[in-house]
Order: structure tokens, then sequence, then C-alpha cells
């Protein structure tokens, strides 16, 4: 994780530099720092623990001016948050700012005390720091000579960028590991571990490549392998609306907004994709109705949501197109002594598309004889979709929040057609078919009546207010949309929540179950709701609170103060599992808004985890 951005311009870039670092936050967000030489040559550095705001308000007040620094916004690994962990460190005029971890830091560091060099912090970083100022004192040499040297005897994965203050006009960029991107100016170059920081500079991008070194001055950059041989990189032209990042208009959160845009995000993701009568993936290819229809079976890789809505899919790949599917967390797939199935597509699921275990599953997937691999990101450019055989974009738009909202419904949204295009490959009847379509092109609309229920739901949050724990039950294709109803309220309102397949109740969890315990049941009118409603009865009669979200006709009726019914309105059975998920979004915001949580930054978390 960790959010870092530097330039090298002719103007003075630090309000540039405190720019780009709030739109990196979404990365970290428990320290920040950032340092500037000056026209005197002197490394001015500031840093504060706490969030991007704090360090704007140090550095307006201390007047910092500089056409030369780094910043970087801290999501800890090594060492507390604390001011002395916060980069950039420092060894006497060597700066460096660094996402990821060096696994060899300890070593390293004993190797540096014995030289005689001072820590000042905990962090896996200083060491860098220390070793490139020692590799350099041996022999002046250029900079760009003493990175090469250093990088191999670092293990781990980093993106770092490194500046000599007695140069400043150069900074050097690294990436081994972790993202990277250069923003081309005019006049000036920054580099930042995300091209959303760089978008008030500049739309023209390059992105590093795994191994490349980058020498960035104001009016050129040079980029290297890791041997030092010199290597072209395209220049890539973006244009992205910046406003998008930065304005939660009349929302007081942007996870709030987020929730709200679904409507928009979905329409977005459907466009050019599904018209009438079929979906349309021409953009995979014009042989790809030929390479679907050899798939035979489907492995989904991904974390934390994204694995959520893999969930969901499995259900829609095996009912809909008939192909197997099994779904894993990366960090446990890429450890596992797995057998790869014949004509197996790898299906990665991603919003930031930088996730270090989903991308090392990916990367290792390219050992095994997967017919292909397909990511589904929210980020063009990202690592996993650059390092994918295909790519479907979700079109959700920028999401700032931590807990994911939009993006989450917009990859059910594309799963879903995926699905169906598999299916209509495989024979599924016309009708089913039509009637598929039909019920995706009504979504948006019937994601606009779901929101409706907005006030209803905060009325239900109040009563979570003194809650600790909650438990979630869903069936079928809802009970992955329990977990994530109950993954998003604990990420947010720090409420312990776990999800449980109803019918598993009385195997365990029904011992949990008593009058503080509030279970929130997961109902759509569907073929599995008179089993639900036994489950209900088993959670009822052992005097659970029973909060049930469910459709006007599936007859529940509010009995005692212990049965709480949202009723929804009408959806469609096969995009139940999306719609359902709204108002459970909907639940865990007011939860964590009344309970005055840190609704878009909640504490430990970070958006983009690089880290494994
Ligand atoms: C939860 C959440 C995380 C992410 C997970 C994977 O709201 O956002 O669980 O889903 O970190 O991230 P991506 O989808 O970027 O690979």
């Amino acid at each position: 994780m960790c959010g870092i951005i530097a330039g090298v311009s002719q103007r003075d870039i630090t309000k540039i530099l405190l720019k780009g670092l709030m739109c990196l936050e979404y990365r970290g967000y428990d320290s920040s720092g950032l340092a500037i030489v000056d026209k005197y040559g002197h490394i001015k550095r500031l840093r504060c623990l706490g969030n991007v705001k704090k360090l704007k308000e140090a550095v307006e007040k201390d007047n910092l001016i500089g056409l030369i620094g780094l910043a970087h916004t801290r999501w800890a690994t090594h060492g507390i948050p604390s001011e002395i962990n916060a980069h950039p460190h420092l060894s006497d005029y060597i700066i460096v700012v660094h996402n990821g971890i060096i696994e060899n830091h300890e070593a390293l560091r004993k190797q540096l005390i014995s030289y005689g060099y001072v820590f000042s912090s905990e962090t896996d970083t200083e060491v860098i720091a220390h070793l490139l100022h020692f590799r350099q004192k041996q022999k002046d040499r250029p900079l760009l000579e003493v990175v090469l040297q250093t990088i191999p005897k670092m293990t781990g994965s980093f993106g770092i960028v490194v500046m000599d203050s007695r140069n400043p006009s150069l900074i050097i960029a690294v990436r081994k590991g972790n993202p990277l991107v250069i923003g081309c100016g005019k006049e000036e170059n920054f580099v930042a571990s995300d091209q959303l920081a760089l978008l008030s500079i500049s739309n023209k991008f390059i992105h590093l490549e795994e191994g490349d070194v980058a020498e960035i001055y104001s009016d050129k950059i040079k980029i290297f392998n890791i041997m030092g041989k010199i290597i072209n990189r395209n220049k890539i032209s973006l244009n992205v609306n910046c406003e998008i990042t930065n304005n939660k208009g009349i929302y007081s959160h942007y996870m709030q907004k987020e929730i709200y845009d679904q409507p928009l995000a979905i329409k977005n993701t459907l466009k050019g994709r599904c018209n009438n009568k079929e979906i349309n993936f021409s953009e995979l290819g014009v042989n790809i109705s030929a390479f679907l229809k050899k798939i035979e079976h489907i492995k989904v890789v991904a974390c934390g949501t994204s694995y959520n809505s893999g969930l969901v899919a499995r259900y829609w790949f095996e009912s809909l197109a008939r192909i197997p599917c099994d779904v894993e967390i990366a960090s446990e797939f890429r450890y596992r002594k797995f057998q790869v199935h014949r004509n197996s597509l790898l299906i990665v699921l991603s919003q930031s598309g930088e996730t270090a275990d989903t991308l090392a599953a990916l990367r290792l997937s390219k050992k095994f004889n997967f017919i292909g691999s397909l990511a589904i990101c929210n980020v063009l450019y990202s690592s996993i979709v650059r390092e994918s055989d295909l790519y479907l974009i979700t079109k959700s738009g920028i999401e700032i929040g931590v807990a994911s909202t939009k993006t989450f419904t917009s990859q059910l949204i594309v799963l879903l057609m995926l699905a169906t295009k598999l299916g209509s490959l495989n024979g599924m009847n016309l009708e089913l078919q039509y009637n598929i379509i039909k019920s995706i092109q009504i979504l948006p609309h019937r994601i606009e009546q779901v929101l409706k229920k907005d006030k209803l739901i905060q009325l239900v949050a109040k009563d979570f207010l003194d809650k600790n724990h909650a438990l979630f039950i869903g069936r079928g294709d809802h009970y992955p949309i329990a977990m994530e109803g109950a993954l998003k309220l604990k990420e947010i309102s720090y409420i312990h929540a776990e999800a449980y397949a109803a019918g598993e109740l009385k195997h365990g969890p029904l011992a949990l179950i008593d009058n503080r315990m509030p279970v929130i049941v997961i109902a759509p009118n569907n073929e599995l709701i008179n089993k639900l409603k036994c489950n209900i009865e088993e959670i009822k009669t052992r005097g659970g609170l029973l909060y049930i979200f469910t459709d006007n006709n599936t007859g529940f009726i509010e009995k005692d103060r212990n049965m709480k019914i949202i009723s929804l309105p009408y959806i469609e059975n096969i995009t139940a599992p999306i719609f359902y998920t709204i108002p459970l979004q909907l639940l865990s915001y007011y939860v964590a808004l009344i309970k005055s949580r840190n609704i878009d930054q909640p504490r430990n978390l970070a958006k983009s985890v690089t880290v494994e």
C-alpha cells in the first residue's frame, strides 16, 4: 500500500505534490510526509501523524517552496504509525519514499549498523536510504548507477523514488512489484503510484513495467531495465475528468455518493455490451465466441469484496452457462497445490487492478495450462489489466471510499453478462436469454427504486448503535450477498459481523442467538423462500432480533418487537443479488454514521492492497 508522488519542475511543486497526495490517500492514511530541496540545496522535510490534510496545514504554515520533491501517504507495515516512521526517509543527502516491503530489511539493518549508520525509525524503508548512501559514499557515482547496483541487494516488492539533494534536477523511480506511473508535463515530469494523482499536471502517462528504473528530469525521461540497458515505453494519452475524484457533490461521504452512483455506474458498464437481444463482447476480439465456446471450467480468483462477487458469479456460471466454476481467495490459491481443469479460464476480479495477491495469482497462473486469463477490473492500465490475456472494464468511475460499493455491483453486472453470453453459446434457450437481458436492462431503474428506501434503512440503523455483533444470513446466490453485507458492516462500523448460509445455523451459530444478537436476513422472493422461513422461525423461537430484507410479496408480518421487516420493491430473480446489495450498503453506511466512524477511511485499512 502507501501512495507516492514526486516531481521535478521549473515551478514550485509543493501544491502539486499535496494535491496528488490527497488523491492517493485511498492507499493509506495513517501518516504522511513531504520533502523538497530548496534553491539553496537544503532538504526541507515535514511529516505528520494522520492524513494529508494535516500535512497540508503544516506545509502551508512553513511556506515550503521547491522545484523538486517527494511526498508519501503511509499505510504502516514495519513500524507503528508515527511521525518518525512517516516517509520520506533520509540518509544525509539521499531522500527516499517507498511503497512495498523490503523482506531482508533486518539483515541489511544489522549490516548498516555495523558500518556506523544510526537508524531514526523502525521502518524497512530507512534501510534503502542508508544502503544507497553507503554505496554512493564508497565511490562518488551517478545516482542511477548506485540505484541499479543497490536493487539486487533488496528482496521483496517495492516501488521507490529516490533523490540526491546535491543534484536537485533528477529523481529516480524504481518499479519492482509495486506500481508507478510517470506523468509527462510541460517542462516538468512527475511520478506517482497512480495516474489519478497526476491528472492535474498531465494526461500523458508512461506506466513503468516490472524491473523498470526511470531517470526523471524536468525536460527528459530515460527508462532502463534492471541491467541498465535503455528501453522504450509507450506514452499513452488518457482523458479523465479530475473533478470526478474530488467532488462529493451533495453527499456527506464518498461512500454515500458511490452508493448513489450505482444506477449510472451500471448503465455505463452496460453501454455497448447489451442490446435487446444479446450480449456483445466484441471488445474482446473478433474470435471471442470461438474462444468462449471452448471453456469447460472457470476458476475465479480475487480478494475481499471482489471475492464475494466471484462467489455470486459461480451460481450464474453453473446455472446459466452450465460451466463448473471454483472461486478462490487469491492469497490461498497462490500457495495451494491446485489442479487445473481442462480448458479452464482464469478470471481475476479486482476493483483496483493492483491487489498484490490477485496479481501474484495471475502471474502464477501463467505457469499452468489455463486456456487464458480474463481480468474484470475498474482501472484500465492497471497491472492486472495489462498482464491479463483479456479484460473487461467496469465503468463505475473512480471509487474513493475504501469500502467497495459501486465497483462490486458493476463487477456483478459484467459477470452476469458473461455468464449469459457463455450460456447463449452453450445452447441457452432464447426466451431465457431475452428475459435475463430484460432484467439486466431494467436493473438501473430498479436500483433507483430501492435507493428510495434510504430513510427507512436509516431508521433501522439506529438499532445498531449499541451493538457489537451481528449475523447475516442468506441462501443460494444470496449467501455471498450476506457475506458482502457482513464485510461492509464490519469494515466501516467496526461491528463484528459474520455471514452464514441460512441452512448452516443449526450446525453451530444458533448458539449465538439471544435477544442482543441482530440477525440480518436477505430474503428475496425466490424458490428458497420457504426454506428460509423455516430458518427464520428457528431464530425467532430463540429470541433473536430479526431484520428481514424482503420483497413486498413474501408475506412476512411484523408480529413483535424482535422482528423488523424492510420491505423492498419488486426485483427479477436473476438480478436480485445485485439489488439486495444496495440496502445492505446503506445499512452499513448509516450504522457507521451513527457510530461516528471515519466512513471513507476506516481504521487500519487502505483501498489498494499492494502488499501480500
Ligand atoms: C472491501 C474492499 C476490499 C477489496 C479487496 C480487493 O470493501 O474493498 O475487501 O475488495 O481489498 O481489492 P480489489 O478489488 O481492488 O482487488
